[in-house]
């Protein structure tokens, strides 16, 4: 049931609220300031003694864990390496009894992650499986399960999801701090605040999406496109490239905002179009330096920033505004427009939205 959506990516992206509410509803005790651990069904890893986190996943499920990278290690001051799964398997990542590995994948089916969680569990490493579907082969296979609630997905392209895995994977972070004593009591209060507002400034976000389509009729034509961002905006940029691609068929990267100068830039004419992330966040100055680089050299700008932010609005050919809000919650708004962006691209182009050519739901052959 596409709900009234022309396709059920739409839907999907418009599932993001809920999806994320439900991921994180009942595993906020709002009144303590705590996480309830018993929501968190890791019934059986010791979480106190965890001295090494391990990611693993592939696609958007991969750029999920990148992001969370960002809060986790600042959270728990404890390593996090992020895997791609299908190079993992093929290397022999050093994991013992004190690793946590976790396989994220929407279907939990996905064949690469599920031989490298296999790998980890082999070599002593406490494991748990965050998928959205029960019952599956991944999550047969982990110690513990912690599961998504974004509901079905349907459309090829990942969406609620991925919003609903970094929620997730914030949670986890913050059990993890909060077993272990690494942020003091308040502190983690004051995150689940900010954390149980996201569903309503998502909301707000998907009232851009006429906005969106409207600026996504002129980058139809073109023939490549980058994206850029800084910090945790940069798995974002990874992510907004992907969706492109896979829908639109348009070549499309994704950049750390800082390698700019050390090649892509050569790249920069006046054909070429990059999409910024640059909201107001530590970065913002940053990166502010580098889209002027971009505009230097003739290049195309379709910023995402901070509502009435003229500064950027005033240097970029198209912008999209979105409302300031906490650290914690701004790569949810993000990556609302990246999402957006590429379906109305492939609307227009009028390419299989919900399916695209040559990829399956689930990739269970190596
Ligand atoms: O089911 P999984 O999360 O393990 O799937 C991983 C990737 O195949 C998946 O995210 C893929 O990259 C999507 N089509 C991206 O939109």
């Amino acid at each position: 049931d596409r709900g009234g959506f022309d396709h059920y990516m739409l839907k999907e992206i418009h599932d993001q609220p809920i999806a994320v509410a439900k991921t994180i509803e009942n595993r906020c005790d709002i009144e303590k300031g705590q996480i309830n651990l018993r929501k968190m069904t890791l019934f059986n890893t010791k979480l106190k003694e965890i001295n090494r986190i391990q990611i693993i996943a592939c696609g958007t499920s991969y750029y999920a864990g990148c992001l969370s990278r960002y809060f986790i290690e600042k959270f728990t001051g404890i390593p996090v390496d992020v895997e791609l799964a299908s190079e993992s398997r093929y290397r022999t990542p050093t994991v013992n009894v004190h690793t946590l590995s976790i396989a994220v994948s929407q279907s939990g089916e996905t064949i690469d992650t599920l031989q490298a969680i296999k790998f980890a569990k082999a070599n002593k490493a406490q494991t748990v499986a965050m998928v959205n579907v029960p019952g599956t082969s991944i999550g047969h296979e982990c110690d513990d399960e912690c599961m998504l609630y974004a509901g079905p997905e349907v459309g090829v392209a990942s969406t609620k999801a991925f919003s609903a895995q970094l929620s997730a994977l914030i949670l986890l972070g913050l059990t993890i701090a909060q077993e272990q004593e690494k942020l003091p009591k308040e502190k983690i209060a004051e995150y689940i605040n900010e954390l149980v507002k996201v569903p309503s400034f998502i909301e707000k976000v998907l009232t851009l999406s006429s906005k969106i389509k409207e600026i996504a009729k002129k980058y139809c034509d073109v023939n490549s496109i980058l994206f850029i961002g800084r910090g945790y905006q940069w798995p974002i940029a990874l992510e907004g490239a992907l969706k492109l691609k896979e829908l639109s068929y348009i070549h499309a990267e994704g950049y750390a905002a800082g390698e700019l100068k050390h090649g892509p830039i050569a790249l920069i004419d006046e054909n070429m179009t990059v999409v910024c992330l640059a909201p107001k966040d530590q970065y913002y100055e940053k990166t502010i330096s580098n889209i002027e680089e971009i505009r230097a050299r003739g290049g195309k700008i379709l910023s995402v920033g901070t509502e009435g932010d003229t500064e950027l609005k005033n240097i970029s050919n198209d912008f999209i505004g979105i409302p300031e809000c906490s650290e914690i919650v701004l790569p949810f708004l993000t990556t609302v427009p990246m999402h957006l962006f590429a379906y109305w691209i492939a609307v227009h182009k009028g390419t299989d939205v919900d399916q695209p050519r040559n990829l399956a739901k689930s990739v269970t052959v190596e």
